[in-house]
């Protein structure tokens, strides 16, 4: 599914969009939400901020958090939980692949379950790690493709209706694609077959995430 497509269909899913992913959700992830937003730490930046359903479980860790989604109806839901819980956050409306921000901006870059629905995962994670401090960490939680054979049978089988009607790929490696790219995995946990992946890493080498040295290095 292209951007602007993306754009409309979670315009669309926005209103009911915390309704829909509730109960099932809880069961699917257990506790990894939770432990994502203790990992955060920081000046945090969240790539794909959806309705902000992390937001509850950032800690006093992060000093400063900043939220990107391409959606502006998600915006919206997020804006309002944000003041719900009282929580200060920047939100901006952004493409994850093109990030309005300088180099090494950032202690933490996190996404959740995002990168299985933007266009091209690889093209974000390089400007996750561009806007990410050499020092920092990222932290991703993602349903990737699982390592048990037939439930990545079944996994390709669901995928083509989940990426005509959410645009969100059932069947990607996104951990290896990160890895790939330099990222280096310092602690991982994991749900359901593989399919949930919660990693903190760190950003790989600038040299070796094909950034160039200089300010706005992204070569998406
Ligand atoms: C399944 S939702 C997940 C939202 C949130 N991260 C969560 O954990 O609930 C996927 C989100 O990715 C956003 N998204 C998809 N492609 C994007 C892109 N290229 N740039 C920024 N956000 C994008 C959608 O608008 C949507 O809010």
């Amino acid at each position: 599914m292209n951007r602007d497509r993306l754009r409309a269909t979670y315009d669309r899913l926005a209103p009911g969009y915390d309704r829909s992913v509730g109960l099932g959700e809880r069961l699917l992830l257990g506790d990894l939400r939770r432990a994502y937003g203790a990992a955060l730490r920081g000046e945090t930046l969240e790539v794909a901020v959806g309705s902000g359903l992390n937001l509850p479980h950032y800690s006093a860790a992060v000093t400063r958090s900043v939220g990107v989604d391409l959606s502006g109806g998600m915006l919206a839901r997020a804006h309002d939980r944000a003041r719900e819980l009282a929580r200060p956050i920047t939100l901006v409306q952004a493409d994850a692949q093109r990030l309005p921000f300088p180099d090494a901006s950032f202690d933490t870059v996190s996404v959740s379950l995002a990168l299985c629905t933007v266009p091209d995962p690889a093209a974000a994670l390089r400007e996750i790690a561009r806007v990410c401090r050499p020092e920092g960490r990222v932290v991703l939680l993602e349903h990737v493709r699982s390592p048990v054979a037939p439930v990545a049978a079944l996994e390709r089988l669901l995928s083509p209706f989940q990426e005509r009607f959410i645009g969100c790929h059932l069947t990607r490696a996104t951990l290896k694609t990160a890895e790939s790219l330099g990222f280096t995995v310092r602690s991982e946990r994991t749900r359901m077959f593989g399919i949930f992946r919660l990693a903190v890493a760190s950003p790989p080498a600038r040299r070796a995430a094909g950034l160039s040295p200089g300010v706005g290095g992204a070569k998406a």
